[in-house]
């Protein structure tokens, strides 16, 4: 079977590797000439467990290729996934410019049968609009060649995503009525045997419900973290502990456990912009979504939530006060710094007045790119920013420690030494990593979130 896979980023760069670990012949697209370089070099943009090897191992064995030319990789591959980005626009819709861009090319190269297919995070009656404009390229051509556009969105998680595709819990797959939609499962249900064969997980639906099912398992999500995150703010005030609640509540099989750890508010690239784009649809259709704004609201107020607890013990100045901070990409496992809550925090830290040194263990090029881009406009508060190479480093002469990210690396510190190494012993947790009973017998002044003040 051959494929190509439109867009390398993310989604698009682990589809594509791991359908060639599977066995199939992928060719991987993406515009950006300098990625298409490094990744034919074997050098992989992002942090992600595993996925060296598997595009090492893939390119050497010739079944993965990449190449900025759509047209030469659209040719004779009966299925085309679309993997671009969908950033948020100003209004928080789902800009879908490289969504339609990627269509026309289709439009303009495809000569014979096609499952086009939207892996994309995309708003409902996306899959019409990339039909319309295919099928309006196909006329410019004057040729006719029958295509379906399906959606199959990708539930992949940013440092667990090669897993996370090749046992998946579902394969969601929506077609289009009629014969070319049962001609497009067919070759769908192909391309996905090696990962559904041993168990039916494929959930075959129409296009629309598939593409709001992304958007709702994700708002299901955010939803479960900001409802979580409100009741351990009342937890820190009614003296409750939230890691008690958690095991409460997760211990009924009709909630379970997963998804409910208070911290810092969601970050990453998809559930705050996912939101943003349900909210829009909501209003585009005159639809009320009060659950989905006030969850959005919740983790507005949660980023701010640790630098209370802070000031507060520190005051609003912080002039003269050196921070040490742990973790810096929105969760671990990942290089990622798109909207983590160590942006929020470090701005902040800078605008009162402290000096900052932070560390993560894999985001550390990602976080100065960040940083830099962040405080472009106040040169003065990035002077006061450092980075190190060591967890270690970064608590040399800190009046406290500040926990961003729940690294595996910082569940278990020598509790002694990092008491040693702090002017005072004072950590902010924004994590939940450890048991408030444990800090106090080590002689720490803990402070996280919902665990007991
Ligand atoms: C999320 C979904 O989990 C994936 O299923 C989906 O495919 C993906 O978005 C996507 O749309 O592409 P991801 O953004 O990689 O995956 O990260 P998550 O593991 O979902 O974490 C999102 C945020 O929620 C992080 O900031 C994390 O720290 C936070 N979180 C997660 C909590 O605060 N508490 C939790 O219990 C779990």
């Amino acid at each position: 079977m051959k494929i190509a896979v439109i867009g390398s980023g993310y989604v698009g760069l682990v589809t594509g590797a791991c359908f060639a670990d599977l066995g199939v012949d992928v060719v991987c697209v993406d515009s950006n000439t300098d990625k298409v370089q490094r990744l034919q070099r074997g050098e992989i943009p992002i942090y992600e467990p595993g996925l060296n090897t598997m595009v090492e191992q893939a390119v050497a064995n010739e079944r993965l290729q990449f190449t900025t030319d759509i047209a030469q990789a659209v040719a004779g591959r009966s299925i085309v996934f679309i993997a671009v980005g969908t950033p948020s626009s100003e209004d928080g819709s789902a800009d879908l410019g490289h969504v339609l861009q990627a269509a026309q090319a289709i439009g303009q190269t495809i000569d014979g049968f096609t499952v086009v297919v939207d892996k994309s995070t995309v708003p409902v009656g996306t899959a019409d609009r990339v039909h319309a404009v295919i099928a309006r390229q196909l006329q410019e051509r004057g040729v006719q060649h029958a295509f379906v556009v399906a959606s199959n969105p990708e539930f992949l998680k940013e440092g667990a995503a090669i897993d996370d595709f090749m046992r998946p819990d579902r394969v969601v797959l929506g077609l289009p009525p009629g014969e070319l939609g049962l001609k497009a499962r067919a070759l769908l249900d192909d391309l996905y045997a090696p990962l559904t064969r041993n168990h039916q997980r494929t959930l075959y639906m129409d296009v629309r419900s598939a593409e709001l099912t992304k958007y709702a398992a994700n708002a299901m999500l955010a939803t479960r973290i900001s409802f979580m995150n409100e009741l351990a703010n009342l937890a820190d005030v009614v003296g409750a502990d939230i890691e008690s609640v958690r095991q409460g509540i997760g211990s009924d099989r009709r909630i379970g456990y997963d998804f409910l750890y208070a911290g810092l508010g969601y970050g990453g690239s998809c559930l705050p912009k996912d939101i943003r784009a349900l909210r829009d649809t909501g209003r585009q259709y005159g639809v009320r979504l009060g659950v989905i704004d006030a969850v959005e609201e919740a983790n507005a107020h949660q980023k701010k939530v640790l630098l209370q607890k802070i000031t507060t013990r520190l005051g609003e100045d912080l002039t003269g006060c050196h921070f040490a901070l742990w973790g810096l990409a929105f969760k671990p496992n990942t290089d990622d710094m798109r909207d983590a809550p160590s942006r929020y925090v470090v701005r902040e830290l800078l605008r009162r007045g402290a000096t900052v040194c932070g560390y993560d263990p894999a985001a550390m090029a990602e976080a100065h790119h960040a940083f830099v881009h962040d405080l472009a406009d106040q040169p003065d508060w990035l002077a006061r920013l450092r980075l190190t190479e060591s967890a270690d480093a970064a608590l040399a002469g800190a009046d406290a420690l500040v926990i961003l990210t729940e690294w595996k690396a910082f569940r278990t510190p020598h509790f002694g030494k990092l008491r040693a190494a702090l002017r005072q012993p004072l950590v902010f947790d924004g994590r939940n990593l450890y048991p408030p009973h444990r800090m106090q017998a080590e002689g720490f002044e803990y402070h996280a979130i919902g665990r007991c003040g």
